[in-house]
């Protein structure tokens, strides 16, 4: 038996360490709500100058005055008897093995245009191709097709059928045969849970519901307009312009680079959140209005030399590809036009 007061001492002390431990757990709960709290004050730092939306992952944007903002990313505006476009919601795929193709293989996909003709069917153009119209296809009447993207995540999504697949292939194919395009209907998320375990750690806002549709990561790219300036000044030869990058929303006015400290983001009445540096790839070296790589390696070769990762946990996940704009996912909101103001908070 202990002298009664050695209990009591041990009773004390075993009670201050479930109170240090108690408040220890409080505190990070508190933290970690913070962090999925938006800011109350919030600071102008500049305006939108344009919005893009990509409805055909690796193709040519469609400019838009507003954009509707949804979980998934940007929408085009209701418009009667017209379908509506999500961000990055038609991608190619390879028929024999699913994986997705971009113009990383296929410089030219930067060319392709898409536009709606009525409220259920599209049409693609590109140089010296006939005109593609098809129907949109949906999860009841069509066939699902599970297409691999980075990381060979699976993303299900719906086949856009052989006449879609004939011209893609003619289009982008060597030998003219093998690829097709899929459609996703925006009414299931992503999964990110089996493939990008190392991302979660490194990224505590990365989640599936910062995903987008066939985005490569998250639902927004947002890029200082300054920032791609400041690249054109150190790379005069290169040709650069911000449409290299690929934004959904281009800012003017922010000093640059300064978008590596945003958290959080509010324009209009829409809130976006940081979930990570947009680090680029030789997706980046296709001239958008060419379709033709850069024989320099630009504006990669450039943005190396001072827009590297630092963080050698990222550098180990991401290698050797600088940085410009963030990827962000969505908190609540509607709309953005062009011409808002954008603040930011932290
Ligand atoms: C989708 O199903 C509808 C109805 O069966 C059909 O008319 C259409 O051709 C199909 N589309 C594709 C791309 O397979
Ligand atoms: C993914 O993991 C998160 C965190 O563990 C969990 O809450 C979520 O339900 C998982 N999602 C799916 C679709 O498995
Ligand atoms: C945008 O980029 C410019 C030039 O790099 C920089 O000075 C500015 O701080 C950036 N603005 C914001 C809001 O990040």
């Amino acid at each position: 038996m202990y002298p009664i007061s050695k209990m009591v001492a041990l009773e004390v002390a075993l009670s201050a360490a479930t109170i240090a431990i108690i408040s220890a757990l409080a505190m990070r709960w508190y933290q970690k709500r913070k962090k999925q709290r938006p800011p109350t004050t919030w600071e102008p730092v500049g305006v939108v100058k344009h919005l893009y939306i990509y409805p055909f992952k690796s193709g040519k944007p469609i400019e838009l005055q507003t954009a509707l903002c949804t979980e998934y990313g940007v929408k085009t505006s209701e418009a009667p008897n017209l379908h509506q476009f999500r961000d990055r919601s038609f991608v190619v795929y390879n028929e024999h093995d699913e994986q997705f193709q971009t113009a990383r293989t296929i410089p030219q996909l930067v060319l392709i245009e898409i536009d709606a003709v009525d409220e259920n069917r599209i049409r693609l153009t590109a140089p010296n191709m006939p005109i593609l119209t098809f129907k949109v296809p949906n999860s009841v009447e069509n066939r699902t097709v599970t297409v691999k993207q980075h990381f060979n995540e699976k993303i299900s999504t719906i086949d856009c059928g052989d006449e879609a697949a004939t011209w893609i292939s003619q289009y982008g194919s060597k030998d003219g045969t093998g690829l097709r395009i899929a459609y996703h209907e925006a009414k299931q998320r992503r999964n990110l849970n089996a493939t990008h375990k190392k991302y979660f750690k490194l990224y505590p806002r990365l989640s599936n519901e910062a995903t987008g549709l066939h985005s490569d990561f998250s639902s927004y790219l947002l890029v200082n307009e300054s920032s791609v300036n400041d690249l054109q000044d150190k790379a005069p030869e290169a040709n650069i312009v911000p449409l290299n990058f690929r934004p959904n929303i281009l800012i003017e006015g922010a000093p640059a680079f300064s978008e590596d400290d945003w958290e959080w983001v509010k324009i209009g009445d829409v809130v976006l959140y940081l979930v990570k540096w947009c680090t680029r790839c030789v997706l980046t070296t296709v001239n958008p209005s060419t379709g033709i790589k850069s024989e320099l390696n630009e504006p990669l070769r450039t943005l190396r030399t001072y827009r590297m990762l630092k963080d050698v946990k990222k550098i180990s996940l991401d290698g050797t590809s600088p940085l410009m704009g963030i990827n962000m996912g969505y908190h609540s909101g509607e709309r953005i036009n062009v011409g808002d103001v954008v603040y930011v908070g932290k």
